[in-house]
């Protein structure tokens, strides 16, 4: 068993890492069916229970790969899995993303889809993807509210929105949690959206605490993406600021090196030390990834650890922004 942490003060209690299964259906190239499944059968059997999806990952792909993981599972593992979903993505045939739905009549529907992919009678996490500019939060929450209360949907969560948002949503109803990118690279909810969190007890689920790879330790200078990979259009991954980037990776390598432990696993770690409200979920796609990712679990980090850990990669110091100017400008989370 791994150990637990609760998801808010309304939510429920999941592994300390959850498992994030985006890179299993789309955006970091070509992924291997049997071993994303063979992925998530060996995370269940670890004890990880939370599994995050988007019905967009793969329009759709990425909820019916979990839903076949859950039905070839043992029912024991099955039956303490929790699925945590984001909806709302508009796409368009060619893959493109055109806009975000958080209408109430659209919420339903989208519920009503991931349910039957899923093969599930409930969702336990359901969260719009990015706030609808045209639609209050509150009316999308309160959508998912009704859906908690039919029964469809366990706990409401929230992605990648600001400190106001998160307090307009939480007057609504109970929020489990907040997802939102955190790393040591990505440090921006420190200041005004983490405090605000934790005074209305909402979780954080942070995702990208890896920063897509960046940070693993397993990124190189010359590694070839394939066409629609994110990392060729993120900031982070091009031209000079990948150099720099990756010289901080070289930083942080030598500090995991007197741990005697991967760099990966120190990123993770410094995730979980920042505090028990915060489940970093990460994106293994192999089982290999998986063990690793698995092992900052057994990785304590002490105050001269933090310290040296953040000597090597201060606050601020990435180069680039965290998503292309287009996304950025999605993110509630950023206004
Ligand atoms: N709410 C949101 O807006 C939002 C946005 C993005 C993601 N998410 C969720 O968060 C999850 C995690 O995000 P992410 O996949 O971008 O984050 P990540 O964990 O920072 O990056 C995952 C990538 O890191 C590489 N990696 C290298 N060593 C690894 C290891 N030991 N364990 C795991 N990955 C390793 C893998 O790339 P290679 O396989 O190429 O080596 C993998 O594809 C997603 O799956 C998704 O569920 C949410």
């Amino acid at each position: 068993m791994l150990p637990t942490r609760p998801l808010g003060t309304t939510g429920p209690a999941v592994s300390a890492l959850g498992l994030g299964c985006m890179g299993m259906s789309a955006l970091y190239g070509e992924a291997d069916r049997a071993e994303s499944l063979a992925t998530l059968h060996a995370a269940l059997e670890a004890g990880v229970t939370l599994l995050d999806t988007g019905d967009f990952y793969g329009m759709g792909h990425n909820e019916l790969l979990i839903g076949e993981a859950l039905r070839t599972a043992p029912a024991a593992l099955r039956e303490r899995a929790l699925t945590s979903v984001k909806f709302g993505a508009l796409r368009t045939v060619e893959g493109g993303f055109t806009g975000y739905d958080g209408r109430p009549a659209a919420v339903k529907n989208f519920a009503a889809y991931s349910l039957q992919r899923l093969g599930t009678d409930h969702i336990d996490v359901y969260r719009i993807a990015r706030v609808d500019p045209d639609v209050p939060i509150e009316e999308t929450v309160g959508a998912i509210a009704e859906l908690v209360e039919a029964g469809h949907v366990r706990h409401i969560g929230l992605s990648e929105v600001g400190a106001d948002t998160l307090r307009r949503a939480a007057a609504v109803a109970p929020i489990a949690d907040l997802q939102i990118e955190y790393s040591l690279v990505s440090r921006g909810i420190e200041e005004k959206i983490l405090p605000v969190a934790r005074e209305l007890g909402i979780g954080v689920t942070a995702y990208g605490v890896l920063s897509r790879g960046l940070i693993s330790g397993h990124f190189t200078r010359d590694r070839a993406l394939a066409p629609g990979d994110f990392r060729g259009m993120s900031p982070r991954f091009q031209g000079e600021n990948l150099h720099r980037n990756l010289d901080l990776v070289d930083r942080l390598r030598a500090v995991a090196e007197t741990k005697g432990v991967s760099v990966a696993q120190t990123a993770i770690a410094w995730v979980l030390a920042q505090g028990d409200d915060i489940v970093p979920l990460v994106g293994a796609r192999t089982r290999t990834r998986l063990t690793e990712a698995l092992g900052a679990l057994d990785v304590p980090l002490d105050a001269a650890d933090l310290a040296a850990i953040e000597e090597a990669v201060p606050a601020g110091a990435a180069a680039g922004e965290r998503y292309p100017a287009a996304q950025m400008a999605h993110l509630d989370s950023e206004h």
